[in-house]
């Protein structure tokens, strides 16, 4: 498929796990891609490399605006970089609350602010956010960072509704636990890695994690210009996580 051809995308957290899987769907589709992170050290062609810390505004603005004179544009922007966060509302002191939040949310904030005037050029313009079922079922361990993304889904309805009389998509994915190298993060630091795998693979109805490509699966689908209709959703992409109730296997 070769629907993103002539198109010009940005996606942020793009070395690593989900936007990696992303940046290089969406160039195998047509697209030229510029990737926005931390470190991009592992970013290889195709892919142009900008370097960013999406919690500075100054950086993402260069960031933005460099890709956009790279690529002669910008029509799809992909606000994917997130940090996460364990505990109970009692577990994090304010700065963690802070730090977290600048990064989850005002780093989407950042992006798209810096991408807009770029995005109102396109005549295919589309965000997609990297929400998450945390923003929408209640996980134990993680109140700060579902916080963070049940933000990131109200963002999308109301950037959605802002600009859609601008020809602006805004969409989201939710995606349930999902193996990338943060989720190996987490499983290696956990007292037992394995059991920590089996519990997480156990919560989703499909008995198994989302992969990094399925993600980035819905992602492509959300900014396609063949989903012109689609604006201000939330896709799931949880192995049924959010919307089943199943009875214990065999009974
Ligand atoms: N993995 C999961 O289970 C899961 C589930 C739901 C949602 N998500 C969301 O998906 C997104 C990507 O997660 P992933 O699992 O691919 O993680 P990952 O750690 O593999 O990749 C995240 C990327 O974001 C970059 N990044 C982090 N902070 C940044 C900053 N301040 N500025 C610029 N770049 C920064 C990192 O360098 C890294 O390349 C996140 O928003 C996360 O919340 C992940």
């Amino acid at each position: 498929m070769s629907d993103f051809a002539g198109l010009r995308a940005l996606v942020t957290g793009g070395a690593s796990g989900i936007g990696r899987a992303t940046a290089h769907l969406l160039a195998g589709r047509g697209a030229q891609v510029a990737v926005l992170d931390l470190d991009t050290s592992s970013v290889d062609k195709p892919l142009l490399a900008h370097r960013a810390d999406v919690s500075d505004d100054t950086s993402v603005r260069t960031a933005v605006q460099q890709a956009a004179e790279a690529l002669g544009g910008l029509d799809v922007l992909v606000n994917n970089a997130g940090i996460g966060a364990r505990g109970t509302v009692e577990d994090n002191d304010d700065e963690e609350w802070r730090r977290v939040f600048d990064v989850n949310v005002l780093g989407m904030v950042r992006t798209a602010r810096a991408a807009l005037p770029h995005l109102r050029r396109s005549r295919h313009a589309a965000i997609v956010n990297t929400c998450s079922v945390a923003a929408t079922a209640g996980l134990p361990q993680r109140a700060l960072y579902s916080a963070t993304k049940g933000a990131v889904y109200s963002l999308t309805l109301a950037m959605a509704a802002d600009h859609v009389r601008e020809g602006i998509r805004v969409n989201c994915v939710n995606p349930g636990t999902a193996d990338t190298p943060w989720v190996g993060r987490l499983l290696d630091a956990a007292p037992d890695p394995a059991a920590e795998r089996a519990a997480l693979e156990a919560r989703q109805p499909t008995g198994r994690l989302v992969s990094a490509a399925e993600v980035a699966g819905a992602i492509a689908y959300l900014a396609s210009p063949l989903s012109g209709a689609t604006t201000g959703t939330a896709l799931a992409v949880d192995g049924g996580m959010q919307g089943l109730r199943l009875r214990p296997a065999g009974r």
